[in-house]
């Protein structure tokens, strides 16, 4: 695992953002796997900046979607679809035939579950994923306690994710959907590289049981410790905990400029 030490969101969201460039560039039609929540934000700003500036050419690139709330009503705002489809395909200036997405509103959620990880894979699977992190160490909405091995499939969410979440329901809590799709841990580690941005002192406690502490399922994010190839950036603030911090910033430093990340 590697670790980046950044200043700012900002400077996340570039640095992230380039190696997304880069890999559009060796393959135009990667397949990219977003998440939702504030943290990736800066990322989607900057890889549009770069596409509009005509840095990269992201036409051919194909979006798909982390995790869902169940049971919203179709082209609800709060839909982590119609976020994705605002936040990342329109600003790329992709159309909704580029996207992948779990169905929420399926009557079957199983089958709607087991048919998005088919899907994944019929694709060839996704190339880049990029993940944020819930205060309790959650990825997608993989809840602590979750399987490792876990694939696509419907998820409860926790008090405390609500509560985080209910900014984007007018801080009502109770119109925080307590079911989700997510896509399980397992299939998160069949992506080729896995990219984690945290920002904020709050999420310094997760990042440092990710980064530093024993795989755990009681940690989901930790679970990219078994990956061979899963970038964690962090700015200062989230970074905060960890106590191998100092080496991570030598070891930056002093990177191959060629291997990016
Ligand atoms: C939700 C999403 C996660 C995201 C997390 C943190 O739970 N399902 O994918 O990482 O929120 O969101 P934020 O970045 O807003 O803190």
């Amino acid at each position: 695992m590697e670790v980046v030490i950044v200043p700012d969101a900002a400077a996340g969201g570039e640095l992230i953002a380039t190696a997304i460039a880069d890999l559009l560039t060796r393959k135009p039609d990667a397949l990219l796997g977003v998440a939702t929540g504030s943290t990736p934000l800066p990322i989607y700003t900057a890889l549009a900046a770069k596409v509009r500036s005509g840095a990269v050419d992201a036409a051919r690139a194909r979006i798909c979607q982390l995790d869902e709330y169940v049971g919203l009503p179709a082209g609800h705002p709060e839909s982590y679809r119609s976020v994705v489809l605002r936040e990342v395909v329109e600003p790329l200036g992709l159309g909704e035939s580029s996207f992948l997405g779990p169905d929420g509103n399926a009557a079957d959620i199983t089958a709607a579950c087991e048919a998005y990880d088919q899907a994944l894979a019929d694709t060839g699977g996704v190339d880049l994923q990029l993940l944020g992190i819930g205060t309790d160490g959650h990825i997608g909405f993989n809840e602590p306690c979750s399987s490792l091995a876990s694939r696509t499939r419907i998820k409860t969410l926790t008090e405390q994710t609500r509560i985080d979440n209910a900014r984007f329901f007018d801080d009502d809590i109770d119109r925080v959907p307590h079911h989700v799709i997510t896509q399980g841990i397992g299939t998160i580690l069949d992506a080729r590289h896995l990219v984690l941005l945290a920002t904020g002192a709050g999420k310094a406690e997760a990042v440092a049981a990710t980064v530093e502490g024993p795989v755990s399922a009681l940690v989901p994010a930790s679970a990219l410790q078994l990956h061979r190839h899963a970038t964690v950036v962090v700015d200062e603030a989230a970074a905060a905990h960890l106590k191998l911090a100092d080496y991570f910033r030598a070891t930056y430093a002093a990177k191959p400029h060629w291997q990016g990340l």
